[in-house]
């Protein structure tokens, strides 16, 4: 059965699957409610004869704040078997090994997970108002999905660092120049132009399409080594006083106090 979640809409038409991130009162911040349905909708695609492909956005002025802090908190991430992985990972590995092509439209702030699934994305679309920021460490934790191989090699060590390291914000122009992002369009025409593109793209070859992503991310053994390194991490990062300073911090609107640590 698939998981479903009030705060992820789902909507089927002409070949594509779009999954809206529901929950704009929390800037979409996900949640493991969210990642199950997520994770559920992406699988099913797959054998689902009627959907070539899936398109992911946020409704609101967001695409995603990325894993809501709370939930985090409260989420046991430590790695597992592939079939008891926490519905996190369970997305995570979906995008990772979907065959068929994902679409992006980033309406609005990508934070985190946010902008890591974006990775995996074979066409991502912005709006000129679309940040994107990797605040991991920031929040004394390391990146994820694979982010710490995928986003390097996409827009070069020193800016990846400059995201990872500095938690520094990309406007939608520069993340258009780094190759993040394939075009931009305006905020009202965004929903509109990606799904016109998602559209076209469901009604060619099917076979072709799969093959030629394929093809494209053929480093899939590497990338998932990378996510499963990172989970390690990750999951140790969770339980340290430098989370949960971090958490604290944001729960109490201040900046972060690493300094006693
Ligand atoms: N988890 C949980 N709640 C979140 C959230 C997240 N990741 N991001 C935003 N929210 C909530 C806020 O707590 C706030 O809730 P409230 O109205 O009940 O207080 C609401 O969403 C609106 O966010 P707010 O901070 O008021 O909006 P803003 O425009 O000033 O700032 C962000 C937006 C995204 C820059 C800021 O909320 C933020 O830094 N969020 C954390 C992002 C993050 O670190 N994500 C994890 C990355 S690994």
């Amino acid at each position: 059965m698939i998981a479903t979640s009030e705060n992820i809409l789902v909507h089927k038409e002409a070949g594509v699957l779009t999954l809206t991130m529901n929950r704009p009162e929390k800037k979409n911040a996900l949640t493991q409610d969210m990642y199950a349905a997520l994770a559920d909708n992406v699988v099913a695609a797959q054998s689902d004869p009627e959907t070539k492909v899936v398109l992911i956005t946020g409704s609101g002025d967001s695409f995603t704040a990325g894993n809501d802090l709370g939930d985090f908190a409260g989420s046991d991430d430590s790695p597992k078997g592939e079939n008891e992985l926490p519905p996190v990972g369970r997305y995570l590995q979906a995008i990772l090994n979907a065959e068929k092509p994902i679409v992006a439209a980033v309406n609005g702030l990508a934070v985190g997970v946010g902008v890591t699934m974006l990775l995996h994305c074979d066409l991502v679309y912005a709006s000129p108002n679309a940040t994107f920021q990797t605040p991991f460490v920031n929040l004394g934790l390391v990146p994820e999905a694979g982010s710490s191989l995928l986003l390097p090699k996409l827009i070069g060590t020193q800016k990846a660092n400059d995201m990872f390291l500095l938690g520094t914000k990309v406007t939608a122009a520069d993340a258009e120049k780094m190759g993040l992002v394939c075009s931009i369009f305006d905020e009202s025409a965004l929903i509109e132009e990606v799904s016109d593109r998602a559209k076209a793209l469901a009604a060619k070859a099917p076979n072709a399409v799969i093959l030629t992503k394929q093809l494209v991310r053929k480093d899939h053994s590497v990338v998932a080594q990378q996510m499963a390194d990172e989970s390690v991490h990750f999951s140790a990062q969770l339980k340290t006083a430098e989370f949960a300073e971090a958490a604290l911090a944001f729960a109490e609107r201040r900046a972060p106090d690493f300094s006693k640590l």
